[in-house]
Formats: C-alpha cells, structure tokens, sequence
C-alpha cells in the first residue's frame, strides 16, 4: 500500500501531466491558427504522450490500493510571439516537469518507497528525452531564423511525427 504523503505527490504530478498535455494541445491550437499544422501535429503528439504520463501514475496509484484525485487544471497560455518562442516555452516547460520528477524520486527515498522510486526511473529517462527533443527543434528554427522557406520546411518535417501507441512508450 502507497503511504499518504507519497499518494499526495503523485496526485499532484497527475495534474502537472495533464497540464502538459493541455499546454501542448493549446500549442497545438496556435500552431494551426498560424497556419503550421506540422508543428500542430508535432504538439497534438506530446499532448497524447503527456496523458500516457499522467496515466503512468493514476495506474500505481490505484494498483497500489491508493486513491486518486484529480484536481483543477490551470488555464494554459495561449499565444506566442513565433513557432521559436512556443518550442522554447515547450523547453521550459519540461525543465519545470523535470524538476518534479526530482522532487518525487527525492520523496520516494525519503519514505523508503522502492516501488515508486523504480516507477520514477522510467521518468527521469524519459525526461532527457523530452528536454532534448524540444531543445532540437529550438535550434533547428534558430538555425532558419525569418526564412518562410525554412520554416515551410521544418514544418513539413515536424509534421512526420507519428503518435506512438501507450503499450508501445515503455
Ligand atoms: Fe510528461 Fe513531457 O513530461
């Protein structure tokens, strides 16, 4: 069984998930209002992984005869001043989630909780991964810079993006 403190952090990482999933749907938004439906799709995708995140921790919550509760999400931000300032707002953002992700691993180990601290492992890989892959594309399009050919480009590629199935993320 999941201690109280442990469950009430975990609960807590379920919103931050879905409010990166929420977060990169509204990116998504603007990406297709600017007319950039690569980098739509590109968000649409890290949207979806981000519920596979937020699921990861609904499911040892509950298999471990603990209690979920979900809580309010915050509005997400809306409008950026380019595709460069969102992806670097996308970077941020995964900087913030990697520093909770810390902060559980260090409450796991404070609480003598292996099952969580084995879970967590997966999540601190998979942070690598998210920061280097938003900090690709921030140096792609600091490479192109004002070129509309480039970014006509960059987004037909980012467009490639396919969603990976949940039993697949592991
Ligand atoms: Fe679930 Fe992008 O961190």
């Amino acid at each position: 069984m999941i201690n109280e403190r442990m469950q009430n952090a975990l609960n807590e990482q379920i919103k931050h998930e879905l409010e990166s999933a929420y977060l990169y749907l509204s990116m998504a938004a603007y990406f297709r209002a600017e007319g950039f439906d690569g980098m739509a799709q590109w968000m649409a995708v890290q949207a979806q992984e981000e519920f596979t995140h937020a699921m990861k921790f609904f499911d040892h919550i509950d298999e471990r005869n603990g209690r979920v509760v979900l809580k309010a999400l915050a509005q997400p931000q809306g409008e950026w001043t380019s595709p460069q300032a969102a992806f670097e707002a996308a970077y941020g953002h995964e900087r913030f989630i990697t520093g909770k992700i810390d902060d559980l691993v260090k409450i796991a180990s404070e609480e003598g909780d292996h099952a969580a601290g084995i879970m967590l492992q997966w999540f601190i890989t998979e942070q690598v991964e998210e920061e280097a892959s938003a900090l690709k594309v921030i140096e792609l399009l600091r490479r192109i810079g004002d070129s509309g050919y480039g970014l006509i480009m960059a987004d037909r590629e980012l467009g490639k993006r396919i969603a990976i199935p949940a039993d697949n993320e592991e």
